[in-house]
């Protein structure tokens, strides 16, 4: 296929123009993009702001033709001050909250839903048409907490690091917490959902050791942080 400009580069896809309607998501590691085309597809038919997926016949298992969207990341929003760190928290709490409102699609435990598992500020873009959720990597059917604990954490991990963004990321995960779903039990460290995020964090194949050390950190934070009811 004929690709153009390249859009973007994540830590495993680099995204492609195709026009000025489609992109082209291509994994760089022999990823397999065939479930979360599912899974997009099926959000989509639910209202959910996922971007459309072309059909894939033809295509490369590693690769998705999806709509091109315009409009900064939520981090890229956020280093330039057009939105605040409380208002990224609560768009982030609203997206997950609106996804765990859809019934799983596979999942016969009535208490699943989908998940994104990766439900960060490089993965939402602020678009003409509203907040949108990309990157569906690493989407499983599960307990709505287990998708709260691994955004808390992904936060929490920047929170207790060294990067320049240390205070932002501490004020998005307040407020992310501040808009926790009241039905979500994230545990405590020592079983239920955030431990399992934990878990996962740290068998993340994409972690470097340094962000594995601080999960520990990161880890006592969300628990200080978290409403005492969760
Ligand atoms: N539908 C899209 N339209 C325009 N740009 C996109 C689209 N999807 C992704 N991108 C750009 O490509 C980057 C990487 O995409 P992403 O799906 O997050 O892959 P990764 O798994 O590598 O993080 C995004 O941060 C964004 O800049
Ligand atoms: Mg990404």
């Amino acid at each position: 296929m004929h690709t153009g400009e390249l859009l973007g580069s994540g830590r495993s896809a680099d995204v492609f123009a195709i026009d000025d309607h489609w992109v082209l998501r291509r994994y760089r590691d022999g990823g397999d993009a065939t479930a979360e085309a599912v899974v997009m597809s099926y959000l989509g038919k639910h209202g959910y702001p996922v971007p459309r997926v072309r059909d894939p016949a033809g295509l490369p298992r590693t690769d998705l033709v999806i709509r091109r969207l315009s409009g900064p990341s939520m981090l890229q929003a956020l280093r330039q001050g057009t939105i605040t760190a409380e208002e990224a928290g609560a768009t982030l709490a609203n997206v997950l909250h609106r996804l765990h409102r859809i019934p799983a699609r596979v999942s016969t435990d009535p208490a699943d839903r989908v998940l994104h598992l990766d439900l960060h500020p490089d993965n939402v873009m602020f678009t003409p048409d509203g907040a949108m959720v990309i990157d569906w990597r690493n989407t499983q059917e599960g307990p709505p907490g287990l998708d709260w604990g691994m955004s808390a954490l992904i936060l929490a991990q920047v929170a207790v690091g060294t990067a320049a963004e240390v205070a932002e990321a501490r004020a998005v995960l307040t407020a992310l917490l501040r808009h926790l779903d009241p039905a979500v039990d994230l545990g405590d460290g020592d079983t239920g959902c955030l431990t399992q995020a934990k878990k996962r964090r740290a068998t993340d194949p994409a972690m470097s050791g340094n962000e594995a050390h601080i999960l520990d950190d990161a880890m006592e934070l969300v628990l200080e942080l978290k409403p005492a009811r969760a």
